[in-house]
């Protein structure tokens, strides 16, 4: 019997990946909270002739409560989302002032101090910039977690992810039920693109299914580093611009989308595949089958002993990295050091790691000084 819970199942990730949930046999029942819309989602996918029963629940009511009781995996993509510009909120932006614009979000009025930004830097800084109204959310529904369903797994999704996972972990430790084993950041929409863009390089898309490149570090820009020195399927005939190119691809293929979805939000459906194959990968093994890979955005004090190798290999401790993460039965089973990297990557890294950093105390400040 798997419980699985969707925080944030109206929106454009959570439909499609309530609906992946509901589609793994494994899962024996889909539990789903939104601010708006869940009975409607849960009561379509109820009808679809797989075994997981499915609820639906709001606010009132006590639904988050109902939602999470007995929930073995949470997986939350409540938030929202960036688009191109300074326009991520449902409400079109109204400039305030000179440098200031301010957009109106469940009826708060929140200033957005982008203006001044290039045109260039928008798109990337707006992630971060997420993190002023997607941290009070993932606060919010971690202090749910803590309360209603404090041995989940929780599978992080909402961005700045180098920010929330920090996050959720700040709150798990103010309620004293915090296993740094059982907290993931999901990285794998980069894992997913790596894949499909390695093997549009090799000109056969079909070999997309088959391609494994770890991806390391964070998720967002530079902290996305992927190691295509380890791919399953190298590409020894790059050339460095060509190998530059592939690298940026990868670091910034959510602007490809957003930019493409011109205004209607970001990546959802491609997140909706990943956030399932990875919550798939952490259900399994916990039901005990062995030998399950993948990388995650994780704490340092999940694996002390793992970490302590990956802090010799980045010549710093870095209190949460994505590296690959073998899964087991209680959630983190060890964290995988990098291996043999070349110097182009060892440069990534190094550039990925103030950011990364800046990133993690954004997150725990967030928590800790609201004390
Ligand atoms: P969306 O706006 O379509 O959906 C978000 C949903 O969250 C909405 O249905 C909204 O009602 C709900 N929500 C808001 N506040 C909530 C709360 N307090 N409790 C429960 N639900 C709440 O956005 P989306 O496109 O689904 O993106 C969601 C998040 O995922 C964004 O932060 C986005 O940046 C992030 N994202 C992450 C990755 C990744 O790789 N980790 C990839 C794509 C998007
Ligand atoms: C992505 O990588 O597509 C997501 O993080 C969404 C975004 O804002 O880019």
């Amino acid at each position: 019997m798997v419980k699985a819970v969707v925080l944030g199942a109206a929106g454009g990730i959570g439909q499609p990946l309530s609906l992946l949930l509901k589609c793994n046999p494994l899962v024996t029942e889909l539990g789903l909270y939104d601010i708006v819309n869940t009975p409607g989602v849960a009561a379509d996918l109820a009808h679809i002739s797989t075994p997981a029963k499915v609820e639906g629940n709001l606010p009132d009511n006590d639904g988050l409560s109902k939602t999470l009781k007995g929930a073995d995996v949470v997986v939350i993509p409540a938030g929202v989302p960036r688009k191109p510009g300074v326009s991520y909120s449902r409400d079109p932006p109204v400039r305030a002032s000179a440098n200031m614009w301010s957009t109106r979000i469940d009826d708060k009025v929140i200033f957005l101090n982008l203006i001044e930004m290039k045109e260039a830097d928008m798109i990337d800084e707006c992630r971060d910039d997420l993190f002023k109204i997607n941290a009070g959310i993932v606060r919010d529904l971690a202090t749910g977690i803590a309360t209603y369903s404090p041995k989940a797994f929780v599978l992080v999704i909402s961005n700045p992810v180098n920010s929330t996972v920090p996050i959720v972990a700040e709150v798990l430790k103010k309620h004293g039920v915090y296993d740094p084993k059982r907290l993931f950041g999901v990285t794998t929409l980069d894992v997913v693109r790596s894949s499909t863009f390695v093997a549009e390089k090799h000109g056969n898309l079909s070999l997309a299914t088959e391609v494994v490149v770890p991806v390391v570090g964070g998720h967002s820009g530079v902290t996305i580093v992927p190691l295509l020195s380890q791919s399953s399927h190298p590409l020894p005939n790059l050339s460095t611009t060509e190998y530059e190119a592939l690298v940026k691809r990868i670091q910034f293929g959510g602007d490809e989308v957003v930019q493409a979805k011109g205004g209607a939000g970001s990546a959802t459906l491609s997140m909706a595949y990943a956030g399932a194959e990875f919550a798939n990968k952490v259900i399994k093994a916990f039901k005990g089958e062995k030998g399950l890979i993948a990388p995650s955005y994780v704490s340092s004090e999940a694996d002390r002993e793992g970490a302590a190798l990956l802090t010799k290999e980045l010549g710093k401790e870095v209190a949460y990295f994505s590296s690959n993460i073998e899964l087991g039965l209680g959630g983190i089973a060890k964290i995988n050091p990098l291996g043999k990297i070349t110097d182009a990557e060892r440069n990534l890294i190094k550039a990925a790691i103030p950011e990364l950093e800046k990133n993690i105390s954004s997150g725990v400040t967030f928590v800790v000084e609201a004390r």
